[in-house]
This record gives C-alpha cells, structure tokens and sequence, in this order.
C-alpha cells in the first residue's frame, strides 16, 4: 500500500488529519471518561466502579505575586502542574478538585498530561468574585456567563469528571432561600451541556455538613426530574478528627443519613486538621464496607502548605517537600481495596427521590428561579424611555435601589428563593434592572421631564421602535415569571405545594452586616487562609445584600 503514491498521500492525509483533530479537541488524554449510575461513578470503557481518591488543589490566592483578586490557576501553567503531578500520583491521587478556573487561559497541556496519568478533574464553575452569594443570592446572566465559559473551556476533555455549580452557599438554616438559584445553576448547565453537543458531564454541588440542613439538602439537590437535579453530591467532611472510628467520628450517622441518595455522595473536602501530622486514619473507614455502599470516596483538603495549615506539601519555587500529612495519606491509601461493582450488573436500589418536606431547618422552595437570557435583559433595556444615567458609579447602585424600592413594587426585579418568587427580570444585571425601576418610576409619574432625574442619574433615552422580536421575548418572559412560584413542569417539584408559611420573615431580613461570602472556601474553623479569597465577593455584594432582594 505505501508503495503507491496516491495511497500514501491519503494515508498521511488521513494521520495528520487525525493529529489534527486530537490537537483542536484538546482530546489526547486516553483517559475513559467516568460516567454515573444510581449512586456511583464507573469507568465508560469497561463498566467498572471508580472511586475518588482526591486532592484538593489550587494554591491561595494570598501568595499569587500579583494583584489580590486574581486567580492562580492550577491547570493553566504546565510548569507547576508537571512539578506536582508526580507528586499527586505518589499519593495515589485519581481525582484533583480546582476551584477557580481562568477561562481565559489555556489548559490543554496540564489536562493532557493529567489525563494520560489517569487524574480526573472537578471543577467548581464559580469564582471568588463570581459566585452565588448566600446572602443576596442570584442567578444572572453574568453568572450564567461564568459557568457556561468554564464549561466551554472544559467539556472537551475526557477526563473531566464533573463541574461544581456551588460550594457552600446555603450554609446553615438561615439562608436556605440561596439553593433555588444554585439548583437553577445546574439545571441550566446541564441544559448548556446538552444544547452544545457536549459529552454528557455530571454536574453537581459541594455542600458544609452543617447538622440542621446536610440532610435535606442532599434530598434537594437529588430531587426532581433528570435534567433538573444534581448528578452528584459531596459534602465537606471534617468530623473525623485524629484517631477515631466509624461510629465515634459521626460517619455511621453520616452513611445513615445518606443511605438513600439517588446520586453518587462524596466528601467533596474532608481531612480534619485538629491533629497534626494527620494520620489520615479515615481512609480505611472511607474506602472500607462499612461506607462504599453510599459513598464514592473523598478529596483531601489540601495540596498546597499554607496558613490554614492542611496542606500535603510545601512547595518553594520548582521544589516540592512532602510532609508527614503526605506521607501518612500515601500509605493509608495504598493499603485500602474498595469492593467494586460493575455498571451491567448493578441495580441501584433507588433511581429517583422526593423533595425534602419545608420547615424550620428547610426553607427553598422548590420552583427555581428562570434561566438567564440576554436578550430579554437587552430587549429590557431597549424598550425603556428613561434609563439609568452612564456616570452613576456602581457603589451608588445600592442607594439608587433603596430610594425606587422604596416608592415601587419592585417584584419584577427581584427573586425570593423562599417564595419561590422571580420577577421577570431578575437575571439582568444591575444597570439594567435600576434602569426598569427608573422607567416605571416615570412612567408611573406622567411621563414628565423631571420624574426622570433623581439628580441626575435616570436620563431620557432616545426613543427605538422596539423590535416585534423584542416584544415576544418581553411578554413571554413576564407570562413565565407570573406562572413560576406555584408549580412547574417536573412532577416532583410539585410536591411543594403544601409549603407553608411563605411569609415567614427568614430571608428578608438577611444581609445588613454581613461578612462571609457565598460559594468559596469558606472552611471550618482553623482555616482561614482561604477566606482571603473571598473578600472580593463581600466587597461586591455588601452594597445592596439587603437591598435587592
Ligand atoms: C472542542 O472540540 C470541538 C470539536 O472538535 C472544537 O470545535 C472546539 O473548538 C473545541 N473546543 C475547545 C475549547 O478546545
Ligand atoms: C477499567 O478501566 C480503567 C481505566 O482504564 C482501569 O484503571 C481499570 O483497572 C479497569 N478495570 C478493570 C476491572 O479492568
Ligand atoms: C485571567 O488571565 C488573564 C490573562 O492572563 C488575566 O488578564 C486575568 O486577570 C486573569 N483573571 C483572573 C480573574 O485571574
Ligand atoms: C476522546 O477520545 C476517546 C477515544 O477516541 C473517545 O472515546 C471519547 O469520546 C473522546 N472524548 C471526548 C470528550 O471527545
Ligand atoms: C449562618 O451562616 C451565616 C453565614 O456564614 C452566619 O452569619 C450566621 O451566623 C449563621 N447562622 C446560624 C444560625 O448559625
Ligand atoms: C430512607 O428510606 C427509608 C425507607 O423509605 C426510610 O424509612 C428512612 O427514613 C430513609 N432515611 C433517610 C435518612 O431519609
Ligand atoms: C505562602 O507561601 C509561603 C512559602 O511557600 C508559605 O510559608 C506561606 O504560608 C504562604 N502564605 C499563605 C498565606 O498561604
């Protein structure tokens, strides 16, 4: 064959041709993809069970040598990532949690060379500065632009495991009304998945074991029709503190409570820092009988030494020092064999689950907040006489808001995850949405020169024949928002019908001084290093936390 001229064109054609198709799908990495069924995650090439043996891995941003709000990319720069994989193998790592992406960044040559190595990648689609925030959460059109880039940066690769669409948001009993928008987060990535022709990745969320809500959060998240729900659901574990056991450490109440999840459960974070050097003695407990029933493994929090002290390894410069952590995860972990079940022959004793009943511990409702569309935002704004002025700083926003609010119904714009209310424009950004309140403040007030003003920051537009287009978009976006709040189209979702007490005063009250902020690294007590990160998001959102919503 090769000895004819035009067959061994084609036949080179045919290999470059293949080369270049690996090259534009970033698609080099012979890692089989991890696929779920009931509560497991198994490998797509032969069907056998996969267990996460995690690292958690992105260095803080407190030591990044520029700018305080920017992110170290774990997976961008091929010189720190090839220095430590070796290092993540040693400890036989097959999974690496990162938790900020920079979408604009190229990532093929770490995801490459961790996917050839057979290391899996989850990743959280928010970042610090672009997060559903608990204490005045939302789910926007910039957000919706945020995790849809990640996707996009990621989905080609195979050994991607899944996306987080929120860490930590809902963090205790007082701020339930956050996961409607985080479960709106993964309805519509999933969608985003789908609608592009992408390999169908897992999208799930990353949750606090806090005592009140752990449960019904799980049965939240789990809940509702397939292209609503979460398709995993870890949980940052940090009970098991020094020696322990299954019983005493609270991991027999633990495997109890989510004994009947429909979807894979992990610790999505887990490696209490009480005692140092960790023993890491969980391990064998975590991959062992007793548990893998219900869970699918854990991701050790952390890779990297720093202030929070849960570090694995130090590293200085091109040099990486393991520390005894390092060394004790290593051989716990090469002494554990989890059973393995195989994807043919198993039937998973659950396929599907009802939402969590509301009560004190549990108040999101079950109606989701709508998908956000830029062209309602923009035909929005296009439709308005008077607008918001182009010099009004962002920090005056939150005055502006209070002042309209005040004098207007400002339902439209606002989104109350405990009603299961969503006004119609509730995604556009703020510049938009002020600029709705400041039209209907003028036309509400006869459409004179001087209803829009408010000292300079409304001004009368130019007047546009608003598209026929435009019109449709509009009238069915607010025909939707008025349906939303009592049932949807998902069965299971229906089953909230019989929440009670809609105007109990829990999440209105929320936001005045508050200080954390929603979807990051907020770890439990020693490790404050990470919370750095999260500054920009209290920054941002302080201004109007208890004001828009
Ligand atoms: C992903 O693969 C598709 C099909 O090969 C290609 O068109 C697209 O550009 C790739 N995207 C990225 C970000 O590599
Ligand atoms: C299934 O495939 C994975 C990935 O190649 C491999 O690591 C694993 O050992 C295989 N399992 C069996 C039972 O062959
Ligand atoms: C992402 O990377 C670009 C290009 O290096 C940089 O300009 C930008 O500041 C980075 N963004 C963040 C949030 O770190
Ligand atoms: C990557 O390549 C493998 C082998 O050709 C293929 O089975 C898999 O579907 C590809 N994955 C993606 C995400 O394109
Ligand atoms: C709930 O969490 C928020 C945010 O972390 C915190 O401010 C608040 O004190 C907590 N409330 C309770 C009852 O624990
Ligand atoms: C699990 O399901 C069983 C049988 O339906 C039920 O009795 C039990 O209360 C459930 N456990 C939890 C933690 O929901
Ligand atoms: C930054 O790195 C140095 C040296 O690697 C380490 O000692 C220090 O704890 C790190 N700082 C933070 C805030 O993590």
């Amino acid at each position: 064959m090769l000895g004819n001229p035009i067959s061994t064109l084609v036949f080179l054609f045919s290999v470059l041709n293949v080369a270049f198709a690996d090259d534009s799908s970033g698609n080099f990495t012979s890692a089989p993809a991890i696929e779920t069924k009931g509560n497991k995650f198994f490998f797509s090439n032969n069907g056998s069970q996969f267990y996460i043996k995690g690292v958690a891995y992105q260095a803080d941003t407190a030591n990044s040598s520029s700018t305080e709000d920017t992110i170290v990319d774990p997976l961008a720069d091929y010189d720190t990532c090839s220095r430590d994989l070796p290092y993540l193998l040693g400890a036989q790592t097959n999974v690496v949690r990162v938790y900020a992406l920079n979408t604009s960044l190229d990532h093929s040559k770490c995801m490459e060379a961790f996917g050839k190595a057979g290391v899996y990648v989850i990743a959280d689609l928010s970042e610090p500065s672009e997060s559903i925030d608990r204490d005045s959460p939302a789910w926007t059109l910039d957000l919706y632009k945020r995790y849809t880039g990640v996707v996009d940066v990621m989905a080609n690769y195979s050994n991607v495991l899944g996306f987080f669409a929120g860490n930590e948001v809902t963090n205790n009993n007082s701020n339930t009304d956050a996961s409607p928008f985080v479960k709106a987060a993964i309805r519509d990535t999933k969608k985003y998945i789908k609608d592009k022709g992408y390999r169908n990745i897992p999208v799930g969320y990353s949750s606090n074991d806090d005592e009140d809500t752990r449960v019904p959060m799980a049965d939240y998240f789990a809940c509702g029709d397939e292209d609503i729900r979460a398709d995993f659901f870890g949980i940052n574990m940090y009970e098991w503190c020094g020696s322990s056991t299954y019983k005493e450490s609270g991991y027999e109440d633990r495997t109890k409570d989510f004994g009947n999840l429909s979807i894979p459960a992990f610790f999505s974070e887990y490696g209490c820092n009480a005692e140092t050097p960790r023993k890491f003695e969980e391990v064998g407990t975590l991959y062992g009988d007793e548990m893998t029933d219900v869970w699918s493994g854990g991701i050790v929090y952390m890779y990297f030494e720093e202030a929070n002290n849960y570090g694995l390894v130090s590293v200085d410069g091109s040099k990486v020092s393991t520390m005894s952590n390092y060394n004790n995860l290593k051989s716990q972990l090469a002494s554990v064999s989890p059973s393995a079940a195989k994807i043919d022959s198993y039937n998973p004793s659950s396929t599907s689950l009802s939402c969590p009943a509301t009560n004190s511990n549990w108040m999101a409702a079950t109606a989701l907040p709508p998908t956000p569309d830029k062209d309602v935002c923009d035909c929005l704004r296009n439709s308005l006489s008077c607008v918001l002025s182009g010099d009004v700083e962002e920090e005056d926003y939150g005055e502006l808001y209070n002042t309209l609010c005040g004098k207007l119904d400002c339902g439209d714009i606002s989104a109350d995850g405990e009603k299961g209310s969503y006004g119609a424009y509730s995604f556009c950004d703020n510049s938009v949405k002020l600029s709705f309140l400041l039209n209907k403040y003028y036309e509400s007030n006869g459409k004179s020169k001087s209803a829009c003003s408010f000292d300079g920051s409304a001004s009368l537009a130019s007047s546009t024949s608003l598209a026929s287009s435009c019109q449709t978009k509009l009238s069915s976006a607010s025909a939707k928002a008025s349906v939303s709040g009592s049932s949807t189209s998902s069965s299971a979702q229906s089953s909230d019908s019989s929440k009670s007490g809609s105007g109990s005063s829990n999440s209105a009250s929320s936001g005045s001084t508050k200080k954390s902020a929603a979807g990051l690294q907020i770890k439990p007590i020693s490790s404050a290093g990470l919370c750095i990160m999260s500054v920009a998001v209290t920054a941002v959102s302080l201004g109007m936390a208890h004001i828009m919503f």
